[in-house]
């Protein structure tokens, strides 16, 4: 017992050293780095601080064009034999998923119904921003006035503000027990859907972070509260770690912790699992092998996209049924690991084709997914990961724990970078895209969130 000890405390030092370096039980108050306001956008493009309505509005010659790639398709590779969707899409999925596109799949019909929230752009810091800004229906509730909650609300790869279209309601709609309700603004990332990209380096989620609190700031906002998962997460927690000043609270699905601390109590917990995580979910983080061979099989992509972005969008730009695939295969999986060894991956379990569809679409018709995979490559780079990885948020935070979601940290690993945790729950059902896929039990959980912040 005792070698064990000594072992799991010397190999969780060393691991963290080796990864991290020796800021291993550092847990002063860090200092928050100020980050140059940086032009991203061509050169000479003019300021301009005006606020244009947007519709999406996509030109008929780039419709037509996507008809005849689809109709050009060469025929898919049948999968293996009883494999699923293991080796990544199956072909025989994918061949009806493209003849929906083609022959069923409406775009101008769908694009009304994403015209549905009013949407606007407008220039920060050199790019052009698109974002949804959903104001509530009636700000007056029982006889009495509601405050008027701003809420930045950030999506991820390779999704779009398209996840959102259920839960604005459900958030912009007043609730009898609150004498709150929110105002929806929700920017797609620079380089995503009608955001522009940059065109020079550097661009990672902590730089996206000063853009959007400088979106916020023209929107006249001076706090707000956050909401975020994937990409989203790591941009809302920048917001609240550079300019906590401005933020209210931040909730989170997807919290996640990287440094020298987090590795030392994860690896000191595969020998003694009770110092880290509760009983009941430690089969989420050991044993830690298992983890680590999921993690590295679901994770080709993130590697090749932190490396040779450029080289994967090539392919992706030219061909819709080569886009689909790439990003419909995280839909399944992402939302249920299960759902890869079915037959057609499940993906209309928790959605309908046309929505998955949608966020396709806006990928294609924008012609954004090469930019959009460069934030991997952006945010991974030296420079970006040890100037921001390891800063601690002292904003109110809740942490969303989906069952499926892709990554797992327990309660005690989280307030290791948020100082102030001031809910954390596990949540009943869903994975990844919880907005998408459960906005109810998102929303919920949001507004008891702020609810217990609002009226303590
Ligand atoms: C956490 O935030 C709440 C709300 O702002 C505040 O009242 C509380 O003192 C904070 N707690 C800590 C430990 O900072």
């Amino acid at each position: 017992m005792i070698v064990k000890g000594i072992l799991g405390v010397l190999l969780a030092i060393g691991a963290s050293y080796y990864f991290v370096g020796p800021i291993l039980l550092n847990d002063k108050p860090h200092e928050v780095p100020k980050l140059v306001e940086k032009n991203w956008g061509p050169a000479g493009v003019k300021e301009d601080s005006s606020i244009r309505p947007f519709k999406i509005d996509i030109p008929k010659d780039v419709i037509v064009d996507l008809q005849k790639r689809l109709s050009n398709t060469r025929e898919l590779t049948p999968p293996l034999e009883n494999t699923g969707w293991t080796y990544g899409i199956s072909g025989a999925s994918l061949t009806k998923i493209l003849d929906h596109w083609r022959n069923k799949y409406d775009w101008y019909k769908r694009q009304e119904l994403l015209n549905k929230y009013p949407q606007f752009l407008t220039r920060i810091q050199g790019l052009d921003i698109h974002y949804i800004h959903a104001k509530p229906a009636k700000t007056v509730s029982n006889g009495k006035t509601l405050r008027v909650l701003p809420l930045l609300i950030v999506h991820g790869w390779p999704g779009s503000v398209v996840e959102f279209q259920k839960i604005i309601p459900m958030l912009t709609t007043p609730r009898p027990d609150a004498d709150f309700v929110f105002e929806v603004i929700a920017p797609s990332l620079p380089g995503y859907g009608f955001s522009q990209g940059a065109v020079r380096p550097g661009l990672g989620h902590a730089q996206i972070g000063v853009i959007f609190k400088n979106l916020m700031t023209r929107l006249g906002f001076d706090k707000f509260y956050t909401q975020g998962g994937d990409w989203g997460s790591a941009v809302t927690s920048d917001i609240a770690i550079l300019f906590p000043e401005r933020v209210l609270g931040s909730h989170l699905n997807m919290c996640w912790v990287s440094g020298g601390q987090a590795m030392f109590w994860q690896v000191l917990g595969s020998f003694f699992p009770s110092l880290v995580v509760d009983a009941k979910y430690a089969s989420k983080m050991y044993p830690m092998s298992q983890h680590w061979s999921r993690t590295i099989e679901e994770s080709g992509y993130f590697h090749l996209q932190a490396t040779k972005p450029d080289t994967v969008g090539v392919g992706l730009n030219n061909s819709p049924a080569g886009l689909a695939a790439y990003i419909l295969e995280k839909f399944s999986t992402w939302t249920n690991p299960e759902y890869r060894f079915r037959e057609d991956g499940d993906l209309l379990d928790k959605y309908t084709l046309d929505e998955l569809l949608d966020n396709v679409m806006i990928y294609w018709v924008t012609n954004s997914i090469t930019t959009s995979v460069r934030l991997y490559a952006e945010s991974f780079s030296a420079e970006n990961r040890n100037k921001f990885d390891h800063l601690q948020s002292y904003v109110p935070t809740a942490c969303a724990v989906f069952p499926h979601e892709i990554l797992y940290i327990s309660e005690k690993i989280a307030k290791l970078r948020f100082k102030n945790l001031t809910q954390f729950n596990h949540l009943p059902r869903g994975g990844h895209f919880a907005a998408f896929e459960e906005p109810k039990i998102l929303s919920d959980d949001l507004w008891t969130f702020v609810k217990n912040l609002e009226n303590p």
